[in-house]
Order: structure tokens, then C-alpha cells, then sequence
């Protein structure tokens, strides 16, 4: 019943760590991009925050899947099941029979043909009257209230959790661009890695995430610093649990080599951009969003190494759904941005 008052459009953010389902106007859905099947069963045991937290936990009977990797469609059948069932749990399944409207969904800009055929397969699925999709880092702007449409270059950069891209926009469209496979889920390795050589300690995934939110930092030059975290994990020599306790300045260390990356990465984009719109770049300073810039004192260590202003996201985690819906609510204002 409930499908009769939702929009018949959707807004998809399928990230390589979260999955947003807006429908024009709001979010509707933000949950892990994971599935958990039942082996035994060939049915689905659950999707989205459910199926994160069996991730990692589970027994032979559970096969739990986070199908993107690096930004995009790893496992082509896990991902398109999860969207359906991530869509019937907002819309119900009568709305899949009767179809959608319209929808348009993210994709990183540094994508191949072949990948970006996969995201249009899997949303063929909800058989939309037009389906289009539209590069996430465009999505992101539009979703922090930029004007992308006019000839003023502007630097975003969106740090998700499987890819970092950095592009400069103008007239709608991408001026020049780098895209790195470094993000969040190659700083929760690099914690793991850390634990491991340092203090012969096992994490899990789920953990060393847990690590860095807590308390991730990129600098030791924190306004506030944060309270000193425990971490449990398995003693490797002796295979018994084992508790330790790490700092923010530790993990500014830990994610010093990736992070070092993603700068030179901007340095290169700035280099390699033509100097009118190095100009106008100059002025407006740079755009950060996507989950990853919420790590500790990323404002002031790109401000320093940089030397440009950097402006943050209030909301990053949402900003290419934002966008979405942005494109989702005036298809015409937005059509340049659009692709199919
Ligand atoms: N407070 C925090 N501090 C540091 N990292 C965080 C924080 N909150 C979320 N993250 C990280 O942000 C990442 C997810 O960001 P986001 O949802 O923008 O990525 P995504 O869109 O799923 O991935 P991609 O854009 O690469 O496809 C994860 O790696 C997550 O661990
Ligand atoms: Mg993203």
C-alpha cells in the first residue's frame, strides 16, 4: 500500500560502502552495500545494515557479499539482488511489477564502457520508463549547491570508500580529472596492516573501520583530539584475544603513505588544468565531500600541502544523492549533465 504514496522515481547513490535510495526528495534508504545469501537456501538472509553486521561474522551456511570494489559492480548477480531488494524494502514489490518512472543513478567518472553497461543491466531490472546516469562527482556538486553550469572552474573531489576522484568542472562538464583507487576502504587496510606488522595483532575489516571513525586523523595538529580507542583483535603468535589501545597521532602515521597519494593526485589535477580555470580554482578553493573527508583535520592538512582553501560537506556521506534527486526533480535544467 505504502508504494502508492512514494514517487514512482528513484535516486541511486549504489557506492562501493553505502547505498542511498532517494525518490526526489528525500533519502529513503541508507544502509551498507552488502548482501548476505543463505547457502543452503539459495535465498536472500538479509541486505543493507542487517547484512553488515553478519559480514565478517558468520558460518559456512551465510555467504556474505559486499558486491562493488573500488567504486564499481564486482560481482554483477550479488549487486543487482541487492538493489532489488533494497528497492522493494523502500517501495514494496507491487511497485516492481508495475514499474518506475524514472531513474537515475551515480557513477564514478573514471568508469569503462563495460562496467557502466553492468549498472544500466542491473537497473533494467526495475524496467524505468528513462534511466540515465549521471557521473557521482558531478552529483556531489550539484549536491553542495554549486553552480556547475557556468564557465568558472571548480575543483571537487569526492572521497567515497572504494575510489577518490578529483575532477574540475566547468559548463557542466569535466575539464580534467584523476581518479585514484585510494579511499576509505584502503585506510581501514592500511590500519589492519598496521596491527598486524606492529603488534602481531589480527583485525577484521569491520574493526579497523571502527578504528578509524573513532579515531582516524590525518594530522597530529588536532583542535580536539579524541580519547584514545581499545581495539580487540586475535594475538597472532598465540591465537588468544588481546586488547590494545591506539591514538589519533598513531593513525595519522598509519595513513600518512595513502593520504600522501591523494595529495599528489590534486597536485597533478591542478597542474595539468588549463589556467583560466586554474584561476577561477585559485579563487573558490576546493570542494571536499563523500564519507572520506570526514576524517580528522583533512581541512587543515590539504590547506597546509595544498595552499588552497578547502571548503567541507556538512552532510558528505549524502551529497551525490542530494545531487541525484537535484537532477531526479528538473531532467531538463540538468539534461547536459545527464548521460544514458
Ligand atoms: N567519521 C568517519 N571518519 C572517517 N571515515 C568515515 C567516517 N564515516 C564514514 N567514513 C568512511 O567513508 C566511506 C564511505 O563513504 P561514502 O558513503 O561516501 O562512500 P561510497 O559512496 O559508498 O563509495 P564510493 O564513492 O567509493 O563508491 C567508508 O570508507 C567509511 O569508512
Ligand atoms: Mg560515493
Amino acid at each position: 500500500m505504502i508504494s502508492v504514496f512514494k514517487s514512482r522515481n528513484i535516486a541511486l547513490d549504489l557506492g562501493n560502502t553505502n547505498t542511498l535510495v532517494a525518490d526526489g526528495q528525500h533519502v529513503l534508504f541508507s544502509q551498507p552495500s552488502c548482501i548476505v545469501f543463505d547457502q543452503s537456501r539459495q535465498k536472500v538472509k538479509a541486505v543493507g545494515e542487517e547484512a553488515y553486521r553478519i559480514y565478517e561474522k558468520s558460518h559456512e551456511d551465510y555467504m556474505a557479499v559486499r558486491p562493488l570494489k573500488d567504486g564499481v559492480i564486482a560481482d554483477f548477480d550479488s549487486a543487482r539482488t541487492m538493489l532489488r531488494e533494497m528497492v522493494n524494502r523502500v517501495y514494496g514489490h507491487g511497485r516492481l511489477f508495475s514499474g518506475f518512472n524514472r531513474i537515475i543513478s551515480g557513477v564514478p567518472y573514471s568508469t569503462t564502457e563495460v562496467e557502466r553497461r553492468a549498472l544500466r543491466d542491473a537497473l533494467d531490472q526495475f524496467q524505468p520508463r528513462q534511466r540515465n546516469l549521471i557521473f557521482e562527482p558531478l552529483a556531489g556538486a550539484l549536491g553542495m549547491g554549486l553552480n556547475i553550469r557556468e564557465p568558472n572552474g571548480k575543483m571537487v573531489i569526492d572521497m567515497g570508500g572504494g575510489i577518490t576522484e578529483i575532477v574540475i568542472i566547468s559548463l557542466s562538464g569535466i575539464a580534467e580529472f584523476e581518479s585514484l583507487k585510494v579511499a576509505g576502504d584502503t585506510f581501514d587496510m592500511n590500519i589492519q596492516d598496521h596491527f598486524r606488522r606492529y603488534y602481531n595483532m589480527s583485525i577484521g575489516h569491520k574493526t579497523a573501520e571502527l578504528v578509524k571513525m573513532n579515531v582516524g586523523a590525518v594530522t597530529h595538529l588536532l583542535d580536539e583530539e579524541p580519547q584514545p580507542y581499545q581495539v580487540k583483535g586475535k594475538d597472532l603468535p598465540s591465537g588468544l584475544p588481546v586488547t590494545r589501545t591506539i591514538t589519533s597521532s598513531e593513525i595519522a602515521l598509519v595513513l600518512d603513505k595513502s593520504i600522501s597519494a591523494i595529495e599528489s593526485a590534486i597536485i597533478r589535477t591542478l597542474e595539468k588544468c588549463p589556467p583560466e580555470l586554474a584561476a577561477d580554482i585559485y579563487q573558490n578553493g576546493i570542494y571536499l565531500t563523500g564519507g572520506s573527508s570526514l576524517l580528522r583535520g583533512i581541512k587543515t592538512r590539504f590547506e597546509k600541502t595544498i595552499g588552497l582553501p578547502i571548503h567541507l560537506d556538512k552532510d558528505p556521506l549524502s551529497s551525490v544523492s542530494r545531487g541525484i534527486n537535484c537532477a531526479l526533480n528538473e531532467p531538463r535544467q540538468y539534461a547536459g549533465v545527464l548521460i544514458n
